[in-house]
């Protein structure tokens, strides 16, 4: 039986337990002297690996300006982020970063505007294992631009990035050769992505051409819509959870579930049951800094109440659960 506590090795990564502290965008946090990132952040993910998760995935980042080192990579945002991952390695904690390609209509891209992207794509890797990040998470989920790209049925282009599913994942495994050139050989590179795409089927094929191609790291939440269906009895967790569980019997490398994992009862039963290798909980652990260190403890969680629309995309210090103002 796999333990919650038992170490997961990812390229020479020995991420020291199963808990994952997913990508969240903190939207009502604010950076220093004009940085996007500053205290507040450093603070933030500091505290979550002090209350120890094993691997946490830094918010999305947006690529653009990674070539230039503009906007969110400015120099004010390069020093807080190193800041952050050397904070979280003392704690012992394994920590990536998600990067993210915006919103854009994939249709409407011009080949040159497909390469400077790429090329955005690989930069930030680079500067993400240059601030001694352990990895990268691309964020090929939840209808944004990477996504549309993965979605058979929105992708609608008729070049080497439409068609097949080869060719819906290759914006990402073109560039993959390159990022390993420039990065060292324990650099993890993970794909968050949903498990219909529009149909569980293409999802599968995806996921295998990810791994197929090199791809870690898998974390499944949902492509351009969450799912509805049911999940089967006895299953304790979300239709989204068991989207990466669904995923899991598919590949060899690690996956990641997540959504609306709440309980130390949830985290238990995906990971001791072997349903996944790695267990996300956002809003769990925005309530409770400590939620890793709690569960694993079998200590009480300050519980995420689960509001309709969560505080933490506009205002965190409204959060009942309240703990982290
Ligand atoms: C405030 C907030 C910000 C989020 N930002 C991101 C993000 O940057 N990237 C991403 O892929 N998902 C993002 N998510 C989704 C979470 O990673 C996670 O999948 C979702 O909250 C479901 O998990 P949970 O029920 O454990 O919170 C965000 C969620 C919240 C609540």
């Amino acid at each position: 039986m796999t333990r919650i506590t038992d170490e997961l090795v990812i390229r020479g990564n020995h991420i020291k337990n199963r808990i994952v502290m997913p990508p969240m965008v903190t939207f009502s946090f604010h950076g220093d002297n004009g940085s996007y990132y500053g205290e507040q952040h450093i603070e933030h993910y500091t505290k979550r690996a002090k209350g120890g998760a094993g691997l946490i995935i830094v918010q999305a980042t947006s690529i653009f300006g990674a070539v230039d080192s503009t906007g969110m990579w400015s120099a004010g945002d390069i020093a807080a982020l190193k800041q952050i991952a050397s904070n979280c390695h003392q704690y012992g904690a394994t920590i990536m970063m998600q990067l993210h390609c915006g919103n854009l209509n994939i249709n409407e891209l011009s080949a040159e505007e497909i390469r400077s992207m790429q090329m955005n794509m690989k930069q930030a890797a680079i500067r993400a294992c240059e601030m001694v990040f352990d990895g990268v998470e691309y964020h090929f989920a939840h209808g944004f631009t990477l996504c549309k790209f993965l979605d058979a049925s929105y992708n609608r282009r008729t070049d080497q990035y439409g068609g097949d599913a080869l060719n819906r994942a290759r914006v990402l495994t073109q560039i993959l050769p390159e990022i390993r050139n420039n990065t060292h050989k324990s650099f993890i590179v993970g794909v968050r992505m949903g498990e219909y795409l529009p149909e569980s089927k293409d999802s599968i094929e995806a996921a295998k051409t990810f791994e197929k191609a090199g791809i870690d790291l898998l974390h499944i939440s949902f492509g351009m819509q969450p799912p509805t269906n049911p999940v089967p009895d006895g299953f304790i967790c979300s239709p989204i959870t068991y989207s990466g569980c669904k995923i899991k019997k598919e590949v060899k490398i690690p996956v990641i579930a997540v959504n609306e994992i709440r309980t130390e009862e949830q985290v238990r039963f995906l990971i001791e049951n072997d349903y996944v290798d790695l267990v996300a909980v956002g809003r769990g652990m925005l309530a409770d800094p400590d939620f890793a260190n709690h569960v694993i403890n079998s200590e009480p969680v300050n519980m995420c109440v689960g509001c309709e629309r969560c505080f933490w995309f506009t205002d965190h210090t409204l959060c009942p659960a309240g703990k982290d103002k």
